[in-house]
């Protein structure tokens, strides 16, 4: 007997990871697009998410590309969630990049490098094209072979010929050493359904065909089956791809790297794209896009903590906002009147005015007790963490007198207190333990207020 062993199945089945947002799925409101109180694991702030609503109504009907929207508030109410549920209700084929304004400082690349190739990825390109391809189920393959040029005693593949048949007529074609060789790589026989470009000869193997003899036994194997094609063989056949404008502009820049030297010392491996090569690229996006070939996508290119871009990068965000590509802008910051950085001047949330003028501002407002208790008790059933109804209702209060955050934090530790203890259920005294074990930032405050004289200072 073969010596097989069976493995005990594995404690983890899946890697799971508890993020701060995957609690929320959505924005949470109904078709009128106001704001159910607690829904799609959003809590209160109904305003904030009624206005993120239409902004995302209009994304979806592409009418706002070029916007900025600033998301405003203290601390821990929920514009990071929003932006997070912005992005699940635009769905998958909507661009959405999240980055924070701390990623433009790199010693590598420039700041405006960053935010451009921030925003060509957020524009879709939905390219449409009409090629001609033979189509059809293999019902004959031929290969010819010849003996190598160098070494006669190897074999090298030589032409192929090739039956083809769809629902309504059969084809035998003839095609050379390239196409042939493809089929032999592909592992391509009788039953399979395969396309052949006219022009290019790039040969795609679809699956195997329902009604071939092989489509019909059930044998262990992964081909996909397919049913077979109809039409005719040669036709001229529709292609969509979705790409991003950065997508084209890397496939751009790598074809252009190619040159004498590359075949000495490979690629040119440039950290920054050429201007030339975007401008190439939208050019021909356009020529695209008048023709009827393509379609932009203006997706969202979401900046959290943006208080700490500086006056250059405010500028440039600025200033492609009024180029034609450009996706919507989503900026979240927490701060009041800062300054702004790189300057020593004073504005409301440490953004330039000129860019507070263009945009549309949306504020969130601190929770209170109730809110605190609902968002802690979906938290709670996201980190999969029993809590009896004492427990919660402290929490809560801890909650609204610190901070949410603070909050949130809190649980987790009460849980892993209640663990420690041989416990399910997260009970009040968990809570309070950890309460008094860690601090929070009033009492972190007071606690170096008191501790000046002895703490080091440099
Ligand atoms: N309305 C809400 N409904 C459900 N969960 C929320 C809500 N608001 C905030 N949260 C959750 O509370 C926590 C803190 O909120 P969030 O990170 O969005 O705050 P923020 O406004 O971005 O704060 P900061 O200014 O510090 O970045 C997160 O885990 C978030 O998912
Ligand atoms: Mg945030």
């Amino acid at each position: 007997m073969a010596s097989i062993r069976e493995l005990p199945p594995s404690g983890i089945s899946r890697f799971e990871r508890i993020g701060a947002h995957t609690h929320i799925k959505g924005l949470g409101l109904d078709e009128k697009l106001r704001a159910i109180k607690i829904q799609d694991g959003m809590v209160g702030q109904e305003k904030a998410r009624e206005a993120a609503g239409l902004v995302v109504r209009m994304i979806k009907e592409g009418k706002l590309s070029g916007k900025c929207i600033i998301l405003a508030g203290p601390p821990g109410t929920g514009k990071t969630a929003i932006a997070v549920a912005v992005s699940r209700e635009l769905g998958e084929n909507v661009p959405f990049i999240q980055m924070s304004g701390s990623e433009i400082y790199s010693s590598e690349r420039k700041k405006t490098e960053i935010l451009i190739e921030a925003i060509r990825k957020c524009i879709g390109v939905e390219i449409h094209e009409m090629r001609k391809v033979y189509e059809g189920e293999v019902t004959r393959v031929d290969i010819k072979t010849a003996p190598h040029p160098y070494n006669p005693y190897q074999k090298v593949p030589e032409s192929v010929h090739l039956t083809l048949k769809t629902k309504e007529e059969e084809k035998s074609i003839e095609a050379g050493p390239s196409i042939a060789q493809q089929i032999i790589a592909e592992g391509i026989s009788e039953g399979h359904v395969i396309q052949i470009d006219a022009e290019t000869g790039r040969v795609v193997n679809l699956g195997l065909s329902l009604e071939s003899t092989k489509g019909k036994t059930y044998d262990v194997d992964t081909t996909r089956k397919i049913p077979p094609p109809t039409g005719k063989v040669l036709k001229e056949k529709e292609f969509v791809y979705t790409l991003t404008l950065n997508d084209l502009d890397e496939l751009n820049a790598r074809q252009r790297s190619g040159g004498f030297f590359s075949l000495l010392f490979g690629g040119s491996e440039s950290k920054e794209i050429d201007t030339e090569v975007r401008m190439a690229v939208d050019q021909q996006v356009k020529e695209w896009v008048d023709s009827g070939k393509a379609f932009i996508h203006p997706g969202v290119l979401f900046i959290d903590d943006s208080h700490l871009l500086d006056l250059e990068a405010f500028s440039f965000l600025g200033r492609a906002m009024e180029s034609e590509l450009v996706p919507i802008i989503i900026l979240a910051t927490n701060r009041g009147v800062a300054r702004i950085r790189g300057t020593d001047v004073k504005s409301p949330l440490g953004f330039p005015i000129d860019l507070i003028d263009r945009s549309v501002i949306i504020t969130t407002q601190p929770y209170d007790v109730e809110s605190v208790k609902e968002i802690l008790r979906i938290r709670s059933e996201e980190e999969k963490i029993e809590l009896d109804s004492k427990a919660l209702e402290r929490l809560a209060e801890v909650g609204a007198k610190s901070s949410l955050r603070y909050a949130v934090q809190l649980l987790s530790l009460a849980a892993q207190n209640a663990k420690a203890l041989n416990k399910k259920k997260v009970a009040i005294e968990d809570v309070q333990r950890v309460d008094e074990l860690f601090k929070d930032i009033s009492e972190a405050a007071e606690y170096l207020r008191k501790y000046e004289e002895k703490l080091m200072i440099h």
